[in-house]
């Protein structure tokens, strides 16, 4: 597999494309951002981390029958993956109060979500990813009727399979950010999920184990992200 020019460079990641036009190459940098790019930091291990980190939880996901992105693992840095279109919008299930559904609702902080809620985010840091609906998605075009009840069936599939793996491990899945694309007309799971991209507490202390800690300066990210890891039983470098 030969690696070729760079595509895109994200927050946290570069991709780039290979000899082969069906796959691209996932660069985990170990730049940290948050507040839409706001506040970026490198920490020391991160991009190893959260490759690895995917690399494990994209496998379970494809176990559970859940199409990914992922292809295998190059090195402690790089994924291979599919080329997908992506869908510009971003989905959130909650199974916990946090973050901006307590800014914007007043609700407090921890209150368990019954049903757990979804929303879409449209992918935009200019504009700081607004919440839109699935009006919004079908008539600016980012996607169809069809691909938004998919997106949002796999998203709480997603939620089963994960809830109960990180409970397994002493740990709450507060709530996650998913990414879709396309590739030969079905819909897949896309991006990464790492603790970049979702809250995960310790289950006995409430401990913030995820990026909180990066937007909050409570310091010791990439520790976390390790303990984590460990707890799952993700093999790291
Ligand atoms: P929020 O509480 O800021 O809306 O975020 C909900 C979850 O989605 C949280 O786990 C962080 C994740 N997320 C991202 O990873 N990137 C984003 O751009 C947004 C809006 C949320």
């Amino acid at each position: 597999m030969e690696k070729r020019s760079e595509l895109y460079r994200g927050k946290a990641k570069t991709v780039y494309q290979t000899d082969d036009p069906n796959r691209l190459i996932l660069e985990f940098r170990n730049d940290t951002s948050a507040f839409d790019g706001e506040k970026v930091e490198q920490l020391d291990d991160k991009g190893m981390v959260n490759n690895r980190f995917n690399h494990f939880i994209m496998t379970r996901l494809e176990e559970a029958g859940i199409p990914t992105q992922l292809d295998r693992l190059l090195s402690d840095n790089e994924s291979l993956v599919k080329k997908l279109d992506m869908i510009p919008v971003e989905c959130v299930v909650r199974n916990v109060a946090a973050g901006s559904l307590v800014r914007r609702l007043g609700v407090e902080e921890g209150k368990a979500l019954n049903p757990p809620t979804f929303e879409f985010f449209l992918k935009n840091d200019a504009l700081h990813d607004p919440m839109v609906n699935e009006y919004h998605i079908q008539a600016f075009g980012w996607a169809t009727k069809e691909q938004i009840e998919q997106m949002k069936t796999l998203t709480f599939k997603v939620n089963a399979v994960l809830k109960s793996l990180f409970e397994q491990a002493g740990l709450i899945l507060v709530d996650y950010k998913l990414e879709f694309g396309v590739c030969d007309g079905e819909l897949v799971l896309g991006d990464e999920f790492t603790p970049d991209g979702c809250r995960l507490w310790d289950a006995k202390t409430r401990e913030k184990l995820d990026k909180d800690r990066f937007r909050q300066g409570l310091g010791g990210v990439v520790e976390a992200y390790r303990e984590v890891a460990q707890r799952l039983g993700v093999q790291l470098s």
